[in-house]
């Protein structure tokens, strides 16, 4: 079958399914290499001959034992102290959501809540771009705070809308791309538009510690793909092949999708990664077999390379720019990390083309010892790469100045060498292959084709690398969901296992402490899966308990006290582990390092976004997208795939007339006091 068919067939049983069918077909070219290629590319003899690349090297990365079987629930963790003080939640899945015994959840925002002074009260039935322009956004992925005051009581929320979901959106339609998308009106096609994006939405804690949103806060506003301008900076900005018939300039575009995870910057801006841009651009050129004709497009290579046009929403047939046979360089201008000033409501959000194009999944932020700004970047498709960009100045008190580091800085992709170490490669015109006779004409072209670049210098493709958390000692944390394509004779050291429908989650040592370093060191924390059944190959803490091991880890934090959280998006596969999304605390020290304890669980058809901490730990804000959707023909006594009118779950109102929202939840201790001491 090919991309359409396999999307159209009754298989794929919700949109993030699709999505992920259609990343079946992986366009990285050196995934074809064996891992004896990979060697023989990268290393000289000298280095293979003086056994640098020893058999064992593999076995040597691993820092947890393999757990022979996991412990029984709840039982006593033996030895060393977790630095997780809670008792663990019980695995499992249902229509609701749980959370650790003695914490309150609150839903804080759904779907549909008016969120600026004159919105209109959400209406299901009668929806309209101009009403969900003013009310909170669909699929809430990355949720930043900024506080507003000293005590922390008040605050910025920044919110990320990843995608949309028609099925359960829109009453007596169902999966458009199933469906040709026949139901899909302009009209609708803009409510799409309308609900993706961000949202700013200041919040404030009562005295009695429950947050409440503030409808009227004068920096509230809605971001999208609609009717956001934009500004492009950095070296690709005004570049011909970013030009387009709507902007000779080339220096502005309305809007920004599939915006996934992000970050903070250390100053208090908000950045919003661009992830799976591919799929919102259209053609109707269609070859023999259904697929789409690129065979009359100048940039054919690179599109095939970035998966363009996946064709996952028909807003291309009404909004031009979308069909990239009417528009084909408006595809050059998503695919970016983009800059947002919550503090100011009318500021022009900036995409910073220097920190390069590909499926941003997220764009965590640090500074490294000598003040430079650090973002770690995962692409997230199968055999994609990790990315890290380091600013040429340093952060200071002035914000202007700050931002202007997102332009001027160098982007590297990651090679994960067999002997533990790990090389940061520079995505800089001129250096190593990265010349004009190689495609790269200029930086503009190394940043707009990054991944044709990184294919170039060798980097190492990965399992799906989805969020990545550094912490202030040099050390980072990179998720890497599952990748089912991988073949037995394609696996490597940092990406150990074929067909994995579970992942792994790595972790960086840079060179002397420094997230700057050029080179450091790499470990396996854990492979995820169940640790009893053998062939899964799962690693844990032996002390990991039947509720805290977990599969496809995604999004992740490094809270005040240095502890690492993880969420999980198993998409269709949670009948795989048999266990909703939720969010674990993994232990990364000690004798305790590869533990995980379950803290929170999702309702049915959910991945779990997020998760954010207030500077002081006391509040975790957690996104909860999707409910309803995923994988639901396997949750028994439904075996159906969610609609509008039937869904498996209707979290979080429970009422009859409203359908699954995705909401953000808030955890609080109860009494107060900081999560999990
Ligand atoms: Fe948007 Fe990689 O999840
Ligand atoms: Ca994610």
């Amino acid at each position: 079958m090919n991309r359409r068919q396999i999307i159209n067939a009754a298989q794929t049983s919700n949109k993030a399914e699709a999505f992920e069918a259609a990343d079946d077909f992986p366009a990285n070219p050196n995934l074809h290499r064996t891992i004896g290629d990979v060697i023989a590319a990268r290393y000289d003899r000298r280095e293979v001959l003086t056994g640098l690349l020893g058999t064992s090297a593999t076995a040597a990365l691993f820092g947890a034992p393999a757990l022979a079987a996991p412990r029984p629930a709840n039982a006593a963790v033996s030895g060393s102290q977790s630095r997780y003080v809670f008792d663990e939640l019980a695995w499992g899945i249902d229509e609701t959501h749980h959370v650790a015994a003695g914490y309150d959840t609150d839903i804080l925002l759904r779907w549909g809540d008016p969120i600026t002074a004159d919105a209109p009260e959400f209406d299901v039935m009668n929806q309209s771009a101009e009403a969900q322009l003013q009310q909170f956004g669909y699929n809430n992925d990355y949720v930043g705070f900024l506080p507003l005051n000293a005590e922390g009581t008040r605050g910025l929320l920044c919110v990320n809308h990843e995608y949309t979901n028609e099925e359960v959106m829109f009453p007596g339609l169902g999966r458009q791309d199933k469906a040709e998308f026949a139901g899909m009106t302009r009209e609708l096609a803009e409510i799409e538009m309308a609900a993706h994006g961000g949202s700013v939405v200041e919040i404030t804690r009562g005295t009695d510690g429950k947050w409440m949103v503030v409808q009227d806060g004068a920096m509230n506003r809605r971001i999208s793909p609609l009717n956001t301008v934009m500004a492009i900076g950095g070296p690709a900005a005004g570049h011909p092949r970013m030009q387009t018939g709507a902007d000779p300039t080339g220096r502005e575009v309305i809007g920004t999708l599939n915006n996934c995870a992000g970050g903070m910057t250390p100053w208090g801006t908000w950045l919003m990664a661009e992830e799976n841009f591919h799929g919102y651009f259209w053609t109707d050129q269609l070859d023999a077999e259904g697929e789409p004709d690129l065979s009359a497009q100048p940039e054919a290579a690179q599109m095939a390379r970035y998966n363009v046009p996946a064709m996952w929403y028909a807003w291309g047939r009404y909004h031009d720019r979308f069909d990239i046979t009417k528009d084909p360089n408006e595809v050059n201008r998503f695919g970016w990390v983009v800059e947002v000033d919550p503090l100011d409501p009318l500021s022009t959000p900036v995409k910073h083309t220097a920190l390069g194009r590909f499926a941003h999944e997220g764009a965590e932020t640090t500074v490294s010892p000598d003040g430079r700004l650090v973002i770690y970047m995962g692409d997230d498709s199968r055999f994609e790469y990790l990315y890290k960009y380091v600013s040429e100045g340093v952060v200071s008190q002035d914000r202007a100045a700050n931002s202007r580091l997102l332009s001027d800085g160098t982007l590297y992709a990651a090679r994960f060498d067999p002997d533990g170490s790990l090389r940061w490669l520079p995505l800089v015109h001129g250096y190593g292959p990265l010349t004009a006779e190689n495609g790269f004409a200029s930086q503009a072209d190394v940043l707009i084709n990054a991944r044709l670049a990184a294919d170039a210098l060798g980097a190492t493709p990965m399992d799906r690398p989805e969020d990545v958390s550094p912490r202030g000692d040099g050390t980072a944390y990179v998720m890497l969901t599952n990748n089912s394509k991988r073949k037995p004779g394609q696996t490597d050291a940092a990406n150990p296992r074929p067909e994995s429908d579970f992942g792994h989650i790595i972790e960086i040592m840079e060179d002397g402490g420094d997230h700057a370093a050029t080179r450091g060191r790499w470990s396996i924390l854990v492979q995820c899966g169940n640790p009893e059944i053998a062939a899964v190959g799962a690693q844990w803490n032996p002390e990991t308990s039947e509720n805290g091991w977990f599969g496809s880890p995604d999004n992740c934090a490094i809270d005040a006290e240095g502890r690492l959280w993880v969420a999980t998006d198993q998409g269709r596969k949670w009948d795989k582990t048999g266990k909703s999304d939720g969010l674990y605390g993994l232990e990364t020290e000690g004798s305790l390092r590869g533990h995980s304890k379950l803290f929170f669980r999702c309702p049915v058809g959910a991945e779990l976004c997020g998760p954010y901490f207030t500077p002081d730990t006391e509040t975790l804000f957690l996104a909860v997208q999707h409910p309803g959707t995923d994988g639901t023909r396997s949750l028994k006594g439904f075996e159906r795939e969610s609609t509008f009118e039937d869904p498996a779950t209707r979290w979080p109102d429970f009422d009859p007339a409203m359908p699954p929202r995705p909401s953000v939840v808030v955890v609080t201790k109860k009494g107060g006091g900081r999560i999990a001491t």
